[in-house]
């Protein structure tokens, strides 16, 4: 037979978007994934009291300046930036914490009762070199808390973070913390780091060696072996520490203490934002390769001032919600998979469909799935659909059925046959057939 001729629109790199390389599956026969894991996300931190925000995916670019700082890699060489028709430099952004702290200033609610819990969705928009795991375009969850010190703050937002990843049945993530202190401490500690790693300036990569002068710290975060192995000999954060911040710490861990949360202090930890300052932390995995950080935080008591308001303490975290999905897959942890169609109508003829059309209304009106041919196929075609998208009951009406006001429903899996009146209590009576199926199913 004639071999089909397949016809590609365009050329290949067309539909090839940059930021989309390595992109896990988004296509709706994978929509059931992230759903499954966003809604475990939103109910989890809306049982801690955070609130959804939705901010704009892009912001000027100075916010990302000011905010996630100029030192940063993000900044200086990952953003997406551009000027628009009216001459602003806008950027994607990298990020959700920014445009969230710009969101809350914004429109005051800083005034209201603290603290501010806020939890979102944001797609990211970074420039980097993409691999499994390191995407231009990803998604991020993350919870926001405006307006408290208090270390209990800390160990709750790790405990949201935890209680997420033990809901979504993630195993062997190594919880590190730190404490990096606040930009006083950090001026003398980054004096001791400068000392010590210009001991091996000809050895560091030439990033680290960029970052000597501006910031040294970001040094102990380079993935290079060398530099890597360098960086274990360098003064630690945790000698040079203030005293309230050393007490600080010392309570944070009491709190994850009593809730049982286990964690490992890793005085590296130091984040490749700008904004920290006392607690970081990060979730961090073995089974997905090289980028297995799914989930980084900590506090930011400089940014809403440094963003131009009052001095307001605040902390978060974000989780890469891409990362997340790699890693629940690389430990086998089933995601169920929800109904797909609870009633599939094939008909015969116009008068038919006409009538499958008030059928199928009843039918979704009770909360199920219900569909009917819309192609025009021929009624073997519209069985073997029905039985490729997983119809759990189908349904044949044609002129027949019609004068006779009933029809036969067929179980498409027992293949068991029950009648039911093609009447006002039709949606009725396929509800409890379809409910005596799930309940034969458990036992
Ligand atoms: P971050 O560590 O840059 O922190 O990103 C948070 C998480 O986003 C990472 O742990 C990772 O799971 C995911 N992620 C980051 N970059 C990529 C990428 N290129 N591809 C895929 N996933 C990625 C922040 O963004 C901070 N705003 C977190 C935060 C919120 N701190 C306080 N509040």
């Amino acid at each position: 037979s004639k071999a089909k001729e397949i016809i590609v629109p365009f050329e290949m790199e067309w539909t090839l978007n940059d930021a989309q390389f390595f992109v896990p599956q988004r296509l709706p026969k994978d929509s059931y994934r992230w759903q499954f894991v966003e809604d475990v996300m939103r109910k989890e931190s809306a049982a801690y009291g955070f609130k959804e925000i939705r901010t704009p995916v892009f912001e000027h670019t100075e916010l990302f300046a000011r905010g996630v700082g100029q030192t940063t890699d993000v900044v200086q060489k990952e953003m997406y930036t551009f000027d628009t028709k009216g001459g602003e430099s806008v950027t994607l952004r990298p990020e959700g914490t920014a445009g969230a702290a710009r969101a809350v200033l914004e429109h005051g609610l800083v005034n209201d009762s603290l603290p501010i819990k806020a939890s979102y969705f944001v797609s990211c928009y970074r420039y980097e070199k993409p691999q499994a795991g390191r995407l231009r375009e990803f998604h991020q969850f993350g919870l926001e808390c405006y307006g408290t010190q208090s270390p209990v703050a800390d160990a709750e937002l790790i405990c949201a973070a935890q209680s997420i990843f033990d809901r979504l049945g993630i195993k062997q993530l190594r919880l590190e913390i730190n404490s990096i202190g606040c930009p006083t401490c950090r001026a003398e500690y980054h004096k001791a780091l400068k000392e010590y790693f210009y001991g091996y300036k000809d050895e560091l990569c030439e990033t680290c060696n960029s970052r000597l002068e501006k910031n040294p710290m970001r040094i102990l975060d380079c993935k290079s072996p060398v530099c890597s192995k360098i960086a274990q000999g360098a003064p630690k954060i945790t000698d040079y520490l203030c005293d309230e911040f050393i007490e600080h710490f010392a309570s944070v861990q009491k709190y994850l203490d009593a809730a049982g949360v286990e964690y490992t202090v890793n005085p590296t930890i130091v984040r490749g934002l700008d904004y920290y300052t006392k607690t970081v932390f990060e979730f961090v995995t073995d089974f997905i390769g090289a980028q297995g950080t799914v989930c980084g935080g900590g506090r930011y008591d400089g940014l809403i001032e440094e963003l131009g308001g009052k001095h307001l303490p605040s902390l978060g975290f974000a989780m890469g919600i891409e990362r997340l999905l790699m890693l629940m897959d690389k430990q086998g942890i089933e995601i169920p998979k929800p109904s797909t169609c609870d009633l599939y109508v094939a008909v015969m003829g116009e008068s038919a469909s006409l009538k499958s059309f008030e059928i199928i209304k009843a039918v979704r009106s009770c909360g199920l799935i219900a569909e009917t041919d819309v192609v025009g196929r021929g009624l073997r075609a519209q069985m073997k659909y029905a039985d490729k998208i997983g119809a759990k009951f189908s349904m044949v009406l044609g002129d027949n059925e019609i004068e006779q006001g009933k029809a036969v429903i067929k179980n498409m899996s027992s293949g068991e046959q029950t009648e039911i009146v093609l009447d006002d209590t039709f949606a009725e009576k396929f509800m409890v057939l379809q409910l005596a199926d799930v309940d034969s199913f458990k036992l």
